[in-house]
């Protein structure tokens, strides 16, 4: 049996209140909870709604209610290709980064960006709020976007530009366009736990959190805290991945990296958050510079089914770009 939902049922459930066995005081925890949805709600876990004192019968009662009456259960894997088939590519603007990925980033997965300052994270992450709203047949998803920006890098005045570049109106793009400050990691973690309702309201298909490690990697100093940072990440990450599986979303997180010194190879260059962020990002890319101005490299670190790779693109007042044949032609000569 798969895990479709009875359309009858999901009908029914449009809001928490719609659900057996949630009544007005019920429906108010959850709410405070960070689950204002009946789509978010689906993909939560007992223990989640047991913190708000909802008892185990009832939240277990609760949560396959959302899930459409039906008990999660083993599935033939030509019903999981099934599933797949909903998974959405929403693209870089980067013909030679989306040919990496096989078209683009896939929905109800986290994909990270990692690399040093100036890389080109951001400026991804803003071509990809204008991406989004394109339609399905120019490789968008025709939805919008949620940016939580922690470094206060997000500028309107780039998505504009990359917009009219585009041809799309800017006034609209930028409208679709929802954005939040995180002021410190307890913040950032709060804005998510909160977002499932701005999502589902306005038609949210891309949920971008940049930086994920800033605000926790200085926040969260020396040893003795790493456990209690690596824990919060993960449940972070974890709301995310559900978020993005509830809204058949893309998210994107981007990430900071340190030197390791190394025995044999001098300074070796590490993303922060170690194996949690490196395990629950699906789809991992490292960013760096090249000596050529504006052009960067991004190589395909890991992926579930792709091999690794590399593409080389430009950042440029239009935003993300590939190389035009003068630039791949300087490259042979310098070469
Ligand atoms: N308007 C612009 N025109 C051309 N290049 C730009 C423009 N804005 C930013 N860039 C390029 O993007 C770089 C910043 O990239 P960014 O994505 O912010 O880095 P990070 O990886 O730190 O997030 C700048 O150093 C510059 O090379
Ligand atoms: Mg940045």
């Amino acid at each position: 049996m798969a895990i479709e939902e009875d359309p009858k049922q999901k009908k029914q459930c449009e809001i928490l209140e719609d659900l057996p066995g949630v009544g007005p005081a019920t429906a108010q925890r959850l709410k405070e909870l960070g689950f204002n949805t009946v789509e978010s709600l689906a993909t939560a876990t007992v223990k989640e709604l047991e913190a708000a004192g909802i008892g185990e019968k009832k939240a277990l009662e609760v949560v396959r209610a959302a899930r459409g009456g039906m008990e999660l259960s083993f599935i033939h894997a030509d019903e999981l290709l099934k599933m797949r088939e909903k998974i959405l590519r929403l693209s870089t603007g980067s013909k030679a980064i989306d040919a990496l990925l096989e078209g683009g980033l896939e929905t109800q997965t986290i994909t990270e960006f990692y690399g040093e300052f100036g890389s080109g994270k951001s400026q991804i992450c803003h071509q990809l709020c204008v991406n989004a709203q394109l339609p399905r047949e120019r490789g968008g998803l025709a939805g919008g976007a949620l940016y939580i920006d922690t470094e206060n890098t997000f500028r309107t005045e780039r998505v504009i530009k990359m917009a009219e570049h585009l041809g799309l109106d800017p006034n609209e793009v930028i409208k679709n366009i929802i954005f939040a400050e995180a002021y410190n990691s307890d913040h950032q973690i709060l804005l998510l736990n909160n977002a499932d309702k701005i999502i589902k309201e306005n038609n949210i298909r891309l949920i971008i959190v940049d930086s994920l490690t800033a605000h926790f990697r200085s926040e969260y100093l020396g040893r003795e805290m790493l456990a209690e940072r690596q824990q919060k990440l993960n449940k972070h990450m974890h709301k995310l991945i559900r978020l993005s599986q509830a809204f058949n979303a893309v998210a994107v997180v981007t990430n900071q990296v340190m030197a390791k010194p190394d025995v044999f190879f001098g300074d070796a260059i590490h993303p922060i958050g170690g194996h949690i962020v490196a395990h629950t990002s699906h789809t991992r890319f490292y960013l760096r510079k090249s000596s050529r101005g504006p052009l960067r490299i991004a190589r395909l670190e890991s992926s579930p089914a792709l091999p690794e790779g590399e593409a080389v693109f430009k950042v440029t007042v239009n935003g993300i770009e590939d190389l035009t044949e003068d630039d791949e032609l300087e490259g042979r000569r310098k070469r």
